[in-house]
Parts: structure tokens; sequence; C-alpha cells
């Protein structure tokens, strides 16, 4: 059952990041499901693992289109990636050393990311990429 829904509510008007977000709402969905059935510990680090690393290749590629725009906000936009990397990895060594995630907290992490960062912070570049013709 996926938790997270992506709607066009989500939409950042820019194709690639939208794929992008999609594909982090399945991971982010997987990552819910194998913690709300109680699977051991191996499953859920494995799939933050996933997620990690696509979050890693995903703020990349979007922080290139902005640099690529002359985005104005980059800089506290890179701090809230950098941020969210920290906690994903503070997550994964929590789960690889066989410390059980709280699974409340992690979920709410996750929905912080996608609602704060997503609908806000993400959202607020679309006028100015797609000026630059970046759509
Ligand atoms: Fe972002």
């Amino acid at each position: 059952m996926a938790l997270f829904t992506w709607n066009d509510s989500y939409s950042v008007k820019v194709a690639l990041c939208d794929q992008q977000h999609k594909k982090l709402f399945e991971i982010i969905n997987q990552l819910a499901d194998a913690m709300r059935v109680g699977k051991g510990n191996e499953i859920v680090s494995k799939t933050v693992g996933e997620l990690l690393q696509y979050t890693r290749t995903h703020f990349q590629q979007e922080e290139a289109l902005l640099k690529r725009a002359n985005y104005p906000q980059l800089a506290p936009h890179q701090e809230q990636h950098k941020k969210f990397v920290a906690d994903v990895e503070g997550l994964l060594k929590q789960t690889r050393e066989g410390r059980a995630a709280n699974s409340i907290q992690v979920l709410n992490l996750l929905r912080d990311w996608l609602v704060n960062h997503i609908q806000k912070t993400d959202k607020a570049y679309s006028d100015c990429l797609n000026a630059a013709g970046i759509r």
C-alpha cells in the first residue's frame, strides 16, 4: 500500500525532477512498507541504502540544473539537501548496526522532506528554471 502518493501538487514543472521525485516516492513507499510489516533490519537498511544512493544522484542533478539557471537560492537549497542526506546517512548507520529504526520518527522525517522540501523549496525554483528554458 502506497503511503505517499505523488500527484500534480508535487510537480516542480521540470520533467527530470518530477520523474526523479516520483522514483523517490516509490523508494520511500517501499521503506514505509518494510517498516510497517516489521521486516527485519536487513531489508530496512537495504532500502535505506537505496534511498540514500538515489537521493544523492537526484540532488546532484537537481543542483546542476539550479546552477545552470543561476538560481539565486542555490546555497540555502543545497543546505537542505545536505541536511537530508546527513539524516538518511544516520538512519543507514543505525539500521546497519542492527539498531531498529523508530518508524514514526523515520516516517516523519520522510514526510517532512516530501511536504516541505518538494512542495516549498523545490517548487520555488520552477519559474527560474522555466525562464532559463529548463522544463
Ligand atoms: Fe531540492
